[in-house]
């Protein structure tokens, strides 16, 4: 905890941040802040101005957060353009302490070290806490630069009144840890309508065992529970992926490999609990093996070979009957040749879904494996909207934009 002891912002646990230290005497404060962010599920990056490390030790922040932290644009070990590299990684970033030099190179757009050239390469929302001597901050330079930040969309936190550590008592002191973390969340909030919250989502068809060599399964691709997933994650929500499918990497998915069904469900118990929402996407096979055979079927041996299946159980409907299960908003998919939305609207209610996305599989401009999908999507409360045929990504928001309001808060 902070040293004011305030609780954490439910939007900042999860979030990838990336903290900005400058060289002033309150540099010391970021890093029980930094530790408190850390303490709370966010993961902390932090780089420093060589300034700064003449104020605390880079070993500190690593310390406190796990990662190693840059002190330059020349790490040796680091990535090849550390700022690019934690301007793309960090969903919001902080510049604390500011100091008037900082503020003045910001300002300029300058790049010549590795906090300002972060915060050229951030993608992110910006937020700037200015700490330093009352006659600095009452300057006109100061205030200019703070008035074109935040022309550019930066939020400023407002310094406090006090002791300084120049022995004058004036405005310049670093606000407390929890006025901090406020105007991260906001930032946070106004930028990702999903931060604080927890996604899990299936994606893939299961593969079912024949023997140690073989597997019954389906075409699913896995692409749309992936969309959904990486559409989540920047959002700003936590999201952790169960799928069969392979996948390329994307900031804030926690992938879970699985392959068959049992092993889907038993991710799915473990991650529900906690979990705001549930998008079962998962092409789940509907039959396995009765039997699977220890060693490969031979050939040569099997001139003919004839496979009992017995039915896989509905792992959604099975997964609304826990406990942990009753808060989660679960979504499932349905793949209709025909009667779409009939059919749709009868499983959600057998599986006790509070909605359903269903997809035409008769029409051959959205097949498997495809990049665009098109359906209805229809919910508990009795409301369908039409989902006309768009990119799997561009879907995936729609059903995000369609549940975001259906959340509790
Ligand atoms: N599903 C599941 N467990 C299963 C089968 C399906 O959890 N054993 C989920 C899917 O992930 C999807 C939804 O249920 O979200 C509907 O899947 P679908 O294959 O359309 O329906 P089935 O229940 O398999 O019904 P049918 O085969 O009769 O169409």
């Amino acid at each position: 905890m902070p040293l004011d002891s305030s609780p954490i912002p439910d939007e900042l646990k999860g979030l990838r941040i990336a903290l900005l230290v400058a060289g002033g005497i309150a540099a010391y404060k970021i890093v029980d802040l930094a530790s408190a962010l850390t303490q709370a599920g966010a993961d902390v990056r932090v780089a420093m101005t060589a300034s700064a490390t003449r104020f605390v030790g880079a070993a500190s922040f690593q310390g406190v957060t796990g990662n190693p932290v840059l002190t330059g644009l020349w790490a040796a070990d680091g990535p090849a353009e550390p700022h690019v590299f934690l301007g793309d990684w960090a969903q919001v970033t902080l510049l604390a302490p500011a100091t008037a030099n900082i503020i003045s190179r910001v300002a300029r757009g300058q790049s010549d070290d590795i906090v300002t050239a972060t915060l050229l390469a951030s993608r992110g929302p910006v937020v700037v806490a200015p700490a330093m001597n009352d006659a600095m901050w009452s300057k006109a330079p100061v205030q200019e630069n703070l008035s074109t930040l935040r022309g550019r969309g930066v939020t400023v936190v407002e310094p406090e009144s006090g002791h300084l550590a120049s022995g004058h008592v004036g405005a310049g002191r670093l606000p407390g840890a929890a006025a901090l973390m406020d105007a991260l969340a906001s930032a946070v909030r106004s930028r990702y309508d999903l931060a604080g919250r927890c996604v899990v989502v299936t994606a893939g068809g299961t593969r079912e065992p024949i023997d140690p060599v073989r597997f019954v399964g389906n075409y699913s691709s896995g692409k749309m529970g992936f969309a959904v997933a990486a559409a989540a994650a920047d959002r700003g929500a936590r999201v952790t992926l169960v799928t069969t499918a392979m996948h390329p990497a994307h900031p804030g998915i926690d992938v879970r490999p699985v392959e068959t069904a049992d092993e889907m469900l038993e991710e799915l118990k473990r991650e529900i609990a906690g979990a705001d929402v549930l998008v079962m996407a998962a092409a789940v096979a509907d039959f396995r093996p009765a039997r699977v055979a220890d060693n490969k079927i031979r050939r040569e041996e099997t001139p003919r070979l004839s496979l009992d299946l017995e039915q896989v159980p509905d792992l959604v409907a099975a997964l609304g009957k826990e406990k942990d299960a009753q808060k989660v908003f679960r979504v499932g998919f349905a793949a209709e040749g025909s009667d779409l939305a009939a059919k749709a609207l009868e499983k959600m209610k057998k599986k006790g879904l509070q909605a359903i996305v269903a997809n035409d599989i008769s029409r051959k401009d959205i097949a498997f494996g495809s990049d665009h999908n098109a359906g209805v999507m229809l919910f508990a409360d009795g409301t369908r909207e039409d989902l006309p045929r768009m990119t799997k990504r561009e879907m995936a928001d729609r059903i995000l934009d369609l549940v975001r309001p259906r959340l509790n808060s």
